[in-house]
């Protein structure tokens, strides 16, 4: 399994989203756009280092208090000949100390946390070549958290799919 843990959104949050990447998509002479069903913020990725059973019980024990994520600025991570569009989100002490009881939970059910800082970001697209032309502004919004997700990534009939697994409701 390829199982990550996320914050999810609402769907009005996933048209903006989708608007925007259609919008750079618009722009490229080539681009693998996001999904809008897909739009999610990572907070862990596992793949296969834990069971669904581990994780469950590791998301299960998390201590947060809800809050809201903004929303930031968009940004590009380059890749050989390739872009990676994101679109950030605003840093608030809320979802570093969310992330830290996380990787607590996490760490205590054996799995070693990320060595790279967190860079809480929504990718929009992948191998973006040949962008020409003024992107808009980035969506701007409001995400209220009040849970956290276990998600599996596959392939349903060829389409890359975030199915969630168990979704831990009250922060
Ligand atoms: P990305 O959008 O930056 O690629 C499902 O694949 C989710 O897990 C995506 O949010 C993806 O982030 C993230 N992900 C995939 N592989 C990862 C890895 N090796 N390390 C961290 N995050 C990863």
């Amino acid at each position: 399994m390829r199982l990550f843990i996320a914050i999810t959104f609402p769907p009005q949050v996933k048209q903006q989203l989708a608007d925007y990447a259609d919008a750079i998509g618009a722009l490229a002479q080539r681009a693998n756009i996001t999904r809008r069903d897909n739009f999610h913020l990572t907070l862990a990725f596992l793949g296969g280092a834990l069971t669904e059973a581990e994780a469950c019980a590791a998301l299960a024990k998390v201590k947060g208090t809800s809050f809201k994520l903004y929303s930031g600025k968009a940004g590009v991570f380059k890749r050989g000949g390739d872009e990676i569009h994101w679109l950030g989100l605003k840093s608030s002490a809320e979802l570093a100390s969310l992330y830290e009881e996380l990787n607590a939970a996490l760490a205590e059910a054996g799995f070693a946390p990320e060595k790279r800082s967190f860079s809480p970001h929504i990718t929009l697209a992948r191998e973006v070549r040949g962008l020409s032309g003024e992107l808009p502004p980035p969506p701007r919004f409001i995400v209220p958290v009040t849970g956290l997700s276990l998600m599996n990534s596959e392939r349903v009939n060829g389409l890359l799919t975030y199915t969630p697994m168990y979704e831990k409701l009250q922060l």
